[in-house]
């Protein structure tokens, strides 16, 4: 097995423990299971949407309230079809690909030109790499799909599945999935369910501005949205990493021609700072600064984040120029001006976008939370000890209330702590089982802190607290409970950090 072969062994395996562990605890399940399930389709399960609706919250109260001039905004996924041209989606939102004739298999091009240039790098031929990464970039940037083609079989590119190079030639695949909207055949028309959210926020830019306040809506400001987009990829893979069906956090962030870099370079540091917040660790971070940039660019980069499958891209930062509104402008034949009162002059604003898939965030924050600890047990023997080590902010449940017997008015009790903390903390009450295995079960779902009540708690009012991490335990009055918690999962914690 060569050294690339194992790697990728390793990294299956990696991956296959999370999408196990996600299923298995309510995170993530396949879409409509029972049928086999559909590729690249999936549902979030009890834990799961706890955890992303988290997630999404502190993003948009990072976006919107830590901004005085970031505003919210929550568009419709159908938008009329000539948005699509005007973003240039109808006619440049394509794959190059290539199928194997023996296998019958279809590849992203620029994937397996990837792979190959991966290859060189592992057996430390990096220039190499670089100059096949150059070419394949200056080919895509010509579409030269013959030369592209051409490249795979100067460079023995084989398909992984057949083992052999018999390919087809270099086709183009619209992303976008078509829909008709309604009902008579001869006026039904043509509707894309959008590929990203970004377009309703700059069809929406003067209704936002004219109807904002005063100073916040003054250039520079921004408008973020968190929404369903939808993708017909053609790799489908990497669990939720690539969805034909996913959700994106965008904020565009409209600013004065020329002023846009210093803007970009804010923006960078903002987000990567929202990263390491939420507890992603630095060493698992990297930017990658785009070389082929997409049609409506002047500079683009990806914070990339270590999935277990390696680095890839996690949230892109643009600087989209006025190309979006300029060619609404166009189409529409609206005018998408904005009057600067400071210099007195009337232009269409510069954009800075932030996008970020609420999806990839989760399977970040998942993979990166997801702990092996080997311990020994009370006899001495090796003991692993699974568990899931969320920010306690953005843990799906944060606490859990056990009766230590089911008799002699311990579940009572138990009930009173557990409707002391409901209110304000998503808890969980179990009376069933040993409390060795629900404080596992716990773990399992990254559960900050277990309480136990027990006979002490009936005399003085105590209970014993177990911290997740550590699986320590404390004696606390249970009047103390709600600011132990409390302090320890605030989003202020995550908040008071990025100002
Ligand atoms: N408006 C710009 C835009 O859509 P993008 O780089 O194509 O840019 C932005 O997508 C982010 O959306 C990505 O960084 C990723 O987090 C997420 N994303 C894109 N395609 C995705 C997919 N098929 N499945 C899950 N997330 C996806």
């Amino acid at each position: 097995m060569s050294k690339k072969q194992q790697a990728l062994t390793l990294e299956e395996a990696n991956l296959q423990k999370i999408v196990s562990h996600a299923k298995e605890y309510g995170f993530v399940f396949p879409s409509s299971e029972i049928y086999d399930g559909l590729q690249a389709v999936y549902d979030y399960g009890q834990n799961g949407v706890e955890l992303k609706n988290n997630l999404k919250q502190l993003w948009w109260k990072a976006m919107t309230q830590l901004h005085e001039n970031v505003v919210g905004l929550d568009a419709a996924i159908f938008m009329h079809p000539t948005t699509w041209k005007a973003s240039g989606h109808v006619d440049s939102f394509n794959d190059p690909l290539i199928d194997n004739k023996d296998s019958k298999k279809r590849y992203r091009v620029d994937h397996l030109i990837e792979g190959k240039a991966e290859e060189y790098r592992q057996a430390g031929e990096e220039a190499k790499a670089q100059a096949l990464l150059d070419k394949m970039n200056e080919l895509l940037n010509r579409e030269d799909f013959e030369g592209l083609r051409n490249l795979i079989i100067e460079e023995n590119i084989v398909c992984p599945v057949s083992g052999t190079a018999n390919w087809t030639e270099v086709r183009q695949f619209n992303l976008m999935f078509a829909t008709k909207a309604g009902a008579v055949a001869e006026d039904s028309m043509t509707i894309y369910l959008r590929p990203e959210t970004a377009q309703g926020i700059f069809v929406n830019f003067l209704n936002v501005q004219k109807t904002g306040r005063g100073t916040s809506m003054k250039i520079p400001f921004g408008i973020a949205q968190i929404g369903k987009a939808f993708r017909n990829e053609i790799v489908a893979r990497q669990f939720i990493f690539r969805m034909r069906e996913f959700e994106q956090m965008e904020m565009q962030f409209f600013v004065r021609p020329g002023e846009e870099m210093q803007w970009y370079e804010y923006w960078k540091q903002k987000r990567y700072d929202f990263l390491r917040a939420i507890g992603l660790p630095e060493n698992k971070l990297r930017f990658h600064e785009h070389e082929k940039l997409a049609h409506y660019a002047n500079a683009a980069l990806d914070i990339e984040y270590e999935f277990p499958f390696g680095f890839k891209e996690l949230e892109g930062i643009h600087s989209r120029t006025d190309f979006d509104l300029r060619n609404h402008e166009q189409y529409s034949k609206k005018k998408l001006r904005y009057f600067d009162d400071e210099i007195k002059q009337s232009y269409i604003p510069y954009v800075i976008e932030t996008s970020i898939g609420a999806d990839r965030l989760f399977l970040a924050v998942l993979s990166n939370a997801y702990t092996e600890d080997i311990g020994v047990d009370a006899k001495g023997n090796e003991k692993k000890r699974i568990y899931l080590k969320f920010h306690p902010a953005i843990a799906p449940v944060k606490a859990a209330v056990f009766p230590l017997v089911r008799k002699d008015g311990l579940p009572e009790k138990a009930r009173e702590v557990f409707n002391l903390l409901r209110y304000d903390f998503n808890t969980i009450y179990e009376e069933r089982g040993a409390i060795g295995k629900n404080y596992t079960r716990q773990d399992m779902i990254g559960t900050p802190f277990c309480i136990t009540v027990d006979y002490q708690t009936m005399e003085d009012n105590t209970v014993t607290l177990r911290h997740r991490d550590t699986t320590e335990q404390e004696r606390v009055a249970i009047a103390e409970l709600p600011r132990i918690i409390g302090e320890a999962v605030s989003f202020r914690s995550i908040l008071t950090q990025l100002q």
